[in-house]
C-alpha cells in the first residue's frame, strides 16, 4: 500500500512537472518572426520593385512580419538603421547595402550577435553574414561587352557610364565588360561614375558628346543611366541618338524592357531583385534549416530589339 501511494505521488509529480513544462517548451519554439529589411534607397524604380517582391513573397508567409527601413541613399543612415533593427530585436535581417565597405561592420555586428543576415544584390566585404543572394554582375558585364563587340563588328568608341564604384555591382559590371570586349577593337574613350542616377548620367553624357565626335555606343551600368545618356544625345539636337547603341542593365518591364521595345535601347540585361528568394530563405532559416548555401546566384536574360517580343532570352 505504502509503495503504491509512493508510486502514485511520484507519478503525479511527474505529471505536474510535464504540465508545468509544456507552456515553457511551447514558448521556446517560435512560430512567428519579425524580419528587418534595410533598403539603401527607394528613389530608384528597381529598389521599389525589390521591396514589392519582398512584400508579395512575405504575404504568402503569415508567420513572417517584415519591417522596412529606407536609408534614402545615405550610408550613415543605413549603418544606423541596421543597429536599430538589432536593438528592436528582429529575428532576421535582409539588407541591400548602398556600399560594401561601410556596411561590413554593422552587418558583422548583427551576425555576431546571432541574428541571421541575408545580403541582397550588393555585397559587403568578408564572410560575416549568413548568405548572399544576387545575380552574377561580372557575367552580366561580360555579356554586355560581348553584345557590343558583336553589334559593332569588333570596332568602335564606347562611353561607359558606371554605377556607384564603391558598390560591388559597379565594380563587377566594369570588370566583366573589360573581359567581354577583350581581343576586340572596342575602346572606352570616356567613363564616369554616375552613381546609378539618371541625372548624373545625362550630365556626364553631355560632356562626352561635347568632347567626342565619334561615339558608337554607351554601356551604362543600369537602365536609368542608359536612358539619361539617350536623352542627352537627343537633346543635343544632332540626331546622334539614332546612331549610338545604348545598352543598359536591370530590364524592369516598365523601364528597360519598354525602352528596348520603343527603340531607345539596343539591349538591356535582366537584373533580378532576389526579393522572393530572400523571403524564401529567410523562412527556411527561421524554421531552423541548418544547411544554408553561402551564395545563391540568380540568372539573367538579354532583351534586344529582335527578341523583346518573346520576352528576351535566358543567358546560360
Ligand atoms: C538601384 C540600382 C539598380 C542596379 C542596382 C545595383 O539602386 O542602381 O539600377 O542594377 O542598384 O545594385
Amino acid at each position: 500500500m505504502k509503495s503504491r501511494l509512493w508510486a502514485l505521488s511520484v507519478l503525479s509529480v511527474i505529471a505536474l512537472a510535464c504540465v508545468g513544462l509544456a507552456p515553457a517548451r511551447q514558448a521556446a519554439r517560435k512560430t512567428h518572426w519579425v524580419i528587418g529589411m534595410s533598403q539603401c534607397n527607394l528613389g530608384e524604380p528597381w529598389r521599389v520593385q525589390m521591396n514589392a517582391d519582398i512584400k508579395a513573397a512575405a504575404a504568402k508567409h503569415p508567420e513572417l512580419k517584415v519591417i522596412y527601413k529606407d536609408a534614402q541613399n545615405k550610408t550613415p543612415d543605413q549603418q544606423a538603421q541596421v543597429g536599430e533593427l538589432v536593438d528592436q530585436g528582429v529575428d532576421l535581417i535582409i539588407i541591400s547595402p548602398k556600399e560594401a565597405k561601410p556596411l561590413t561592420v554593422p552587418v558583422r555586428q548583427a551576425y555576431k550577435k546571432g541574428i541571421p543576415v541575408i545580403v541582397l544584390d550588393r555585397k559587403v566585404e568578408g564572410n560575416d553574414f549568413t548568405m548572399f543572394i544576387g545575380a552574377d554582375n561580372v557575367k552580366i558585364g561580360r555579356e554586355a561587352g560581348k553584345f557590343l563587340a558583336k553589334t559593332l563588328k569588333g570596332k568602335g568608341n564606347i562611353v561607359e557610364l558606371k554605377g556607384l564604384m564603391t558598390s560591388t555591382p559597379g565594380q563587377e559590371r566594369h570588370k566583366g565588360f573589360l573581359q567581354g570586349i577583350k581581343g576586340s577593337r572596342l575602346k572606352i574613350i570616356f567613363n564616369a561614375d554616375c552613381k546609378w542616377l539618371e541625372p548624373n548620367a545625362m550630365a556626364e553624357m553631355n560632356s562626352a558628346l561635347a568632347r567626342f565626335d565619334k561615339i558608337n555606343a554607351v554601356y551604362a551600368h543600369n537602365d536609368p543611366s542608359a536612358h539619361g545618356a539617350y536623352l542627352a544625345a537627343k537633346n543635343e539636337g544632332r540626331g546622334r541618338e539614332k546612331k549610338i547603341k545604348f545598352v543598359g542593365i536591370d530590364a524592369l518591364p516598365h523601364e528597360g524592357v519598354r525602352y528596348v521595345r520603343e527603340g531607345i535601347l539596343a539591349a538591356t540585361f535582366q537584373y533580378p531583385t532576389g526579393g522572393a528568394e530572400a523571403i524564401d530563405w529567410a523562412s527556411k532559416i527561421l524554421r531552423g534549416q541548418k544547411k544554408v548555401p553561402k551564395t545563391i546566384t540568380l540568372g539573367t536574360r538579354i532583351f534586344t530589339r529582335s527578341n523583346v517580343k518573346r520576352w528576351g532570352e535566358a543567358i546560360k
